[in-house]
């Protein structure tokens, strides 16, 4: 009886045991590269807020903003290998994993974060959400940052004035082809190392949002910024295929509906994060900001337009077409 009375109460406490393992909450690691008080860093803790309110118990998000865990040069392969379950890189830094998002990269391909909309939300733009899921990685939604703007040791008026400079640029050898088409040499290198190489002299310029040039103190390294809104920086919100897989049809189907709202807000006040920066940085006094005459703007566009043809095969001619007829 005593044996008996022993066994059953043993049988109970491991079917508690159970029941709280299995209550135990879904961690969500969300990394990336930049601070918190930009377009992808307030869009992190909003879907963290969000998924607290109504997932509430069930799934717990962990931000780490600033490379703190993953840095550009890991962080798709620790998505990968499930050390991190969200992430939101540039659409720049997936080139080793699929050609077509480099259309992105195309200079002076989109006008505006409009004509940006109007792609991404067209069935070609949405398309490309799933162009890496055969390597195990799964699109969620586009999150905008803005245009990129470029600077250097003196003004970049006219391309003859970016000849022999070395800028630093993404991993994305369409990039790579913009600024050898002016002549300057590029240097591919991880977001977290851009003020120590500006400041040390190892590269001479960048390109980059007015959001990301603040909040990484660029403004006080480089004298000179022109507002060339030359190209695009956006973002693609990604998990692997392998998590999202895994997840109970419920939560999934609840942090979808987080993510098209956190998406919409992202969205929304990216613009004026980079309108506010680019205050915040003429207000400190420590760069000029040179505005380009339509005659200099032509120039850098004749530049590197000849670009395209360089990738519109790698990555499809009806991608690149319908992407540039949003611009018109
Ligand atoms: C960069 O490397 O310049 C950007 O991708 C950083 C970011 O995530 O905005």
């Amino acid at each position: 009886m005593h044996k008996y009375l022993v066994r059953t109460l043993c049988a109970a406490a491991l079917l508690l045991l159970g029941c709280y393992v299995q209550a135990a909450p879904i961690v969500i690691k969300f990394s990336h590269v930049v601070t918190d008080n930009t377009p992808k860093g307030k869009g992190a803790i909003l879907f963290k807020k969000l998924v607290e309110e109504r997932l509430s118990g069930k799934v717990e998000v962990q931000v780490f903003p600033s490379s703190q865990l993953f840095g550009d040069a890991d962080e798709i392969i620790a998505l990968l290998k499930n050390d991190t379950q969200i992430i939101a890189p540039a659409l720049s830094k997936f080139s080793k994993f699929t050609d077509v998002l480099q259309l992105y990269d195309l200079p002076f391909l989109f006008n505006d974060l409009d004509a940006v909309a109007c792609f991404q939300n067209s069935p070609l733009g949405k398309e490309m959400l799933d162009s890496m899921s055969k390597k195990g990685i799964k699109g969620l939604a586009y999150w905008h940052n803005g245009m990129k703007q470029l600077s250097g040791p003196k003004p970049l008026r006219v391309p003859a004035d970016a000849s022999g400079l070395k800028f630093r640029i993404m991993s994305s050898d369409v990039l790579q082809a913009q600024f050898q088409a002016v002549d300057a040499n590029p240097q591919k290198l991880a977001f977290s190392e851009v003020y120590l190489a500006l400041q040390t002299g190892q590269i001479d310029g960048q390109e980059n949002t007015w959001s990301n040039i603040y909040s990484q103190k660029f403004f006080e390294v480089q004298p000179f910024f022109v507002e060339s809104n030359h190209g695009l920086l956006d973002y693609m919100l990604v998990t692997s295929n392998r998590f999202w897989k895994s997840l109970p049809d419920d939560v999934r189907t609840e942090l979808e509906q987080i993510i098209d709202e956190v998406t919409v807000e992202v969205n929304k006040l990216a613009s004026q994060e980079n309108e506010d920066a680019k205050q915040l940085i003429v207000d400190s006094g420590k760069t000029q900001i040179l505005q380009l005459s339509s005659e200099e703007k032509t120039q850098w566009r004749a530049a590197m337009k000849p670009v395209w043809e360089q990738f519109k095969g790698d990555i499809g001619a009806n991608y690149v077409d319908a992407a540039a007829a949003c611009s018109r």
